[in-house]
C-alpha cells in the first residue's frame, strides 16, 4: 500500500480529493496535513476520519513536514492561500504559504528522495484578451497579475528549480477554475448560491464578461490520480474541460435560472481591481498521453448538471456555511462588492 500525504486536505479541494482517492484508489493510505485556516474545515472529512490520519499543521512548519514527508512515499501538494480577492486585500499569507510553504515541502522531499505533485492554476499565465481565440499551453510564458497568481507562479518556478538543479521526482498541474461542493462561500459560484438561499440578490463584478475555463472538482482530481499514476516525472500538465466559452454573466444567469429565479435576479458590484478578463486552458497533452477526459461536459454551459447537483449541496448542507455568511458578506461589503 502506498502512503499519500496530502496537504491542504480540509479545503474545497483537498477535500474532494480525499473523498475521491478512498473511493476510486483505496490502495492509498491516506495522510492529511491542514493548518484549518479559515478556509479549512475539519467536517469536509468528517465522514472519514477513521479512514485516514489527520494533522492540524503549517506547511511552513519545517519540523513537522520533514517529519510527516519521511513517513510518507508521495505527496499531493494543494494547501494555500487561494482566493485573489483576499490577497488584494493582504498579500502576506499568500507569500508566506504559497511560496516558504512549498520551499518546506521542497526541502523535505529533495532530502527523503520522496515524489511530488504541486497543484497549481492557470492564473499563472496572466489572462487573455475577450476576442483571442488561444489557449494556455504548458509552454506558455509566465505572467501572473494579483497577489494570489504570483504567489503560485512563484511556487511552480521553485519546484521546476528543484526539478532541474536537484533531480526531485516531481510534477506540476496548472487547472481552471473549480466548482463542486465544499467550495467556501467567499468564491463566485457558492456565493451566488448561498445569496440565493438567503434571499439575497447574486453579485456581479463589472460588466461580468470575464470568462473562467470551469471544470467539475471530481474531473480535476481523476487528472491528478491519472498524473500520479502515469505522469512522466519533471513534466507539467494543463488541465482543463474546455468551457472557455462561458463568462461570469451566464454562469449568474444559469445559476439563477436553476434556483427558480427570473434570469436577470442579480445585481452589478464594483469589478475587482486588475481583473484577469479571460482563462482558456488546452489539456490535449493530458487526454493525447495519459488518456484523461472529463466526465462534466454536459450540454451547452458544460456545467448545467454539475451545476445543479452543486447547488442542490449548498441547499442540503445550510448549516455547513451559515455561520459564516455574514462575515464573509461583510467584507465584501467594505469594497462594494
Ligand atoms: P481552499 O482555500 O479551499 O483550501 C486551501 C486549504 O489549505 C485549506 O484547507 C487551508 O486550511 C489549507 N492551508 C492554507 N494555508 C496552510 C498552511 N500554511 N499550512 C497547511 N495548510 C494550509 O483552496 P482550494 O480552492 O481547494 O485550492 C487548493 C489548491 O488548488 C491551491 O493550491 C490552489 O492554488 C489550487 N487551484 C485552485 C483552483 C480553484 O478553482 N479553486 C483552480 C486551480 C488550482
Ligand atoms: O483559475 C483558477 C483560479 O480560480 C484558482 O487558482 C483560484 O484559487 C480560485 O479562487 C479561482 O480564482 P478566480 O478569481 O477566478 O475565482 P473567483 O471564484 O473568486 O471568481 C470567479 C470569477 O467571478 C472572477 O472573474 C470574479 C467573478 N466574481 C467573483 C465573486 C466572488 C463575481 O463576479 N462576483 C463575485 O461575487
Amino acid at each position: 500500500m502506498k502512503k499519500l500525504l496530502i496537504t491542504g486536505g480540509a479545503g474545497f479541494i483537498g477535500a474532494n480529493f480525499v473523498h475521491y482517492t478512498l473511493k476510486h484508489n483505496p490502495e492509498y493510505e491516506v495522510t492529511v496535513i491542514d493548518k484549518l485556516t479559515y478556509a479549512g474545515n475539519p467536517d469536509n472529512l468528517a465522514s472519514v476520519l477513521d479512514k485516514i490520519t489527520f494533522v492540524t499543521g503549517d506547511i511552513c512548519d519545517r519540523n513537522l513536514i520533514d517529519e510527516l514527508v519521511a513517513k510518507n512515499d508521495i505527496v499531493v501538494h494543494f494547501a494555500a492561500e487561494s482566493h485573489n480577492d483576499n490577497s488584494l486585500r493582504d498579500p502576506w499569507p499568500f507569500v508566506e504559504t504559497n511560496i516558504i510553504g512549498t520551499y518546506t515541502i521542497l526541502e523535505a522531499i529533495r532530502k527523503h528522495k520522496k515524489r511530488l505533485h504541486h497543484i497549481s492554476t492557470d492564473e499563472v499565465f496572466g489572462d487573455l484578451e475577450l476576442d483571442d481565440p488561444d489557449r494556455f499551453t504548458e509552454t506558455t510564458p509566465y505572467e501572473p497579475s494579483s497577489p494570489y497568481s504570483s504567489t503560485k507562479a512563484g511556487s511552480d518556478h521553485l519546484v521546476r528549480a528543484w526539478i532541474r538543479s536537484f533531480g526531485i521526482e516531481a510534477t506540476i498541474s496548472n487547472c481552471s477554475n473549480n466548482y463542486g461542493p465544499y467550495q467556501h462561500i467567499e468564491k463566485f459560484i457558492p456565493r451566488q448560491i448561498t445569496n440565493i438561499l438567503s434571499d439575497v440578490k447574486p453579485k456581479l463584478y463589472g460588466t461580468g464578461e470575464q470568462v473562467r475555463d470551469w471544470i467539475h472538482v471530481d474531473d480535476h482530481n481523476s487528472a491528478v490520480h491519472m498524473i500520479i499514476e502515469a505522469g512522466v516525472l519533471g513534466e507539467t500538465y494543463i488541465i482543463g474541460a474546455d468551457n472557455d466559452h462561458v463568462n461570469n454573466k451566464m454562469v449568474i444567469e444559469l445559476i439563477c435560472e436553476l434556483m427558480g429565479k427570473g434570469k436577470d435576479w442579480y445585481e452589478h458590484v464594483n469589478d475587482r481591481p486588475g481583473h484577469d478578463m479571460r482563462y482558456a486552458m488546452d489539456s490535449s497533452k493530458l487526454r493525447r498521453d495519459l488518456g484523461w477526459t472529463p466526465v462534466h461536459t454536459d450540454n451547452e454551459t458544460g456545467m448545467r448538471d454539475g451545476l445543479s447537483q452543486t447547488i442542490d449541496w449548498y441547499r442540503d448542507n445550510q448549516a455547513w456555511w451559515q455561520a459564516q455568511k455574514q462575515a464573509v458578506e461583510a467584507k465584501y461589503a467594505e469594497s462594494g462588492q
